[in-house]
């Protein structure tokens, strides 16, 4: 049973701070660090930031933390590890509030997964093990990587107004060889882009990937398409676009999306407005011209209407994904089912802020017969436990950028220990287990 519950301050990839939380119990200590968005939607549960400007420009953590070690130590005290749903409850009826804003969802996330881990570890079973537990699942899989390797959105300085652009090596035959597709094709982006906009346009972004100033999705993606087929992966590899649309939605007006909204330096002109209409033309040109396998958050992130009429025109061939539309929350996912919104879903654990409403929320998903996304953060750490949970819940499919820097490739890499894991196991008990591949979409 946990004895204490611990945090501290620790910094991110971005270098902003985040929270580290260390379950004590009479095994030992288990921990968990916690990520944190730059694109965040409005719905997802409240990250709580001091404030305090005389400190990291008010985005320090220190009363999270706080929260941490003595408002949520002392409930917890006692009780066992290994009864998540319990612990999760306890803490969301001490916040008492909608969105997790008392007690911050950066806090009680951190505490949720080193529970998690902690329960995990005193079973004797590996964290995927006891997560496909938690989640009824039978099904534990390798899931699809999707690889984010042109930045732009928020997350880059370059014009680019989609946030990220993905490889998708569906056709590999297991996670390992779709880790060296992925890797490889990103080593030969690198040499194309520094062929045709030069060394300084190899820079990263804060996902790993490129951040070349192109201006245009299409130049984006024919750079994805030259080095896939320079690659030899033609066919094996698809492209994925997330545009987080929300960035360059303006609400009051439901129907305008700026594609310059990045560029500071002239008046936006006329070509750079869309009104939902275009912009749905756009999508589906790129679908005709481009291997796709998804579109994420292809409209704002309260534009139903729009993620409707993408999802009635091209839902059937290929997946719809929200995001910032959802955020993995189960009332925005059950409300999204109902409307055919959407028909997959992205899922991140500190968008909601516990394990045991994620896992509802991916069973939402599942029962719908929609994909689901297993994703990080831009703002990430080393904790890999998001590889962890993608086997558990055997989604199918999950997002961690580039196949390059380490707070990325923690997540890979931990994948490929636990797929040479369940090969020892089928190798010794016959215990099957699958890469997703080409069923990781439904359609
Ligand atoms: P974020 O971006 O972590 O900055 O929110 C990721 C995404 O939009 O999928
Ligand atoms: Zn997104």
């Amino acid at each position: 049973s946990i004895q204490s519950v611990k945090a501290r301050e620790i910094l991110d990839s971005r270098g902003n701070p985040t929270i580290e939380v260390e379950v004590w119990t009479n095994e030992g200590m288990f921990s968990a660090k916690v990520p944190s968005g730059a694109s965040t939607g409005i719905h997802e549960a409240y990250e709580l930031r001091d404030g305090d400007k005389s400190r990291y420009f008010g985005f320090g953590v220190l009363k999270a933390v706080c929260n941490v070690n003595n408002l949520i130590s002392p409930i917890l005290k006692g009780m066992r590890v290994d009864n998540q749903k319990a612990i999760d409850d306890k803490m969301i009826e001490l916040d008492g509030t909608k969105n997790k804003s008392k007690l911050g969802a950066n806090a009680i996330v951190g505490v949720s997964m080193a529970v998690a881990r902690a329960a995990a570890s005193i079973k004797g079973i590996p964290l995927y093990r006891y997560i496909s537990e938690l989640a009824g699942n039978s099904n534990i899989r390798l899931p699809v990587p999707c690889f984010n390797v042109i930045n732009g959105g928020k997350h880059a300085g370059n014009r680019l107004p989609f946030q990220e652009f993905m490889l998708v090596p569906h056709g590999a035959p297991n996670f390992k060889e779709a880790l060296r597709y992925g890797s490889e094709v990103y080593h030969s982006l690198k040499e194309i882009i520094k062929e045709r906009y030069g060394i300084d346009a190899t820079n990263v972004g804060d996902e790993g990937g490129f951040a070349p100033s192109l201006s245009s999705p299409d130049e984006a993606l024919t750079l994805l398409v030259d080095a896939i087929n320079h690659s030899g992966y033609e066919g094996v590899i698809k492209i994925a676009v997330d545009s987080a649309a929300s960035e360059f939605w303006n609400p009051k007006d439901s129907q305008s999306y700026d594609l310059d909204f990045k560029n500071t330096s002239s008046s936006h002109s006329i070509n750079s407005l869309n009104n939902g209409e275009q912009l749905l033309s756009k999508y589906v040109e790129i679908l005709k011209k481009y291997p796709i396998a998804f579109f994420e958050d292809p409209f704002g992130e309260d534009d139903w209407e729009n993620h409707s009429k993408i999802t009635a025109e091209i839902g059937m061939k290929i997946q719809i994904i929200g995001d910032d539309l959802l955020c993995t929350n189960p009332e925005r996912i059950k409300k999204a089912i109902a409307e055919k919104t959407v028909n997959s879903l992205l899922l991140k654990i500190n968008q909601i802020g516990t394990l045991t409403e994620t896992i509802e929320a991916a069973k939402l998903a599942k029962d719908a017969g929609w994909g689901c996304l297993v994703s990080h953060r831009s703002g990430e750490t080393d904790d890999h436990f998001i590889a962890d949970l993608v086997v558990g819940l055997g989604t199918g499919e999950i997002k961690s950028g580039a196949p390059c820097r380490f707070e990325r490739l923690a997540k890979y890499n931990r994948l490929m220990k636990i797929e040479e894991e369940l090969e020892k196991a089928h190798r010794a008990n016959g215990n099957l287990f699958e890469f997703a591949g080409d069923d990781f979409y439904h359609f």
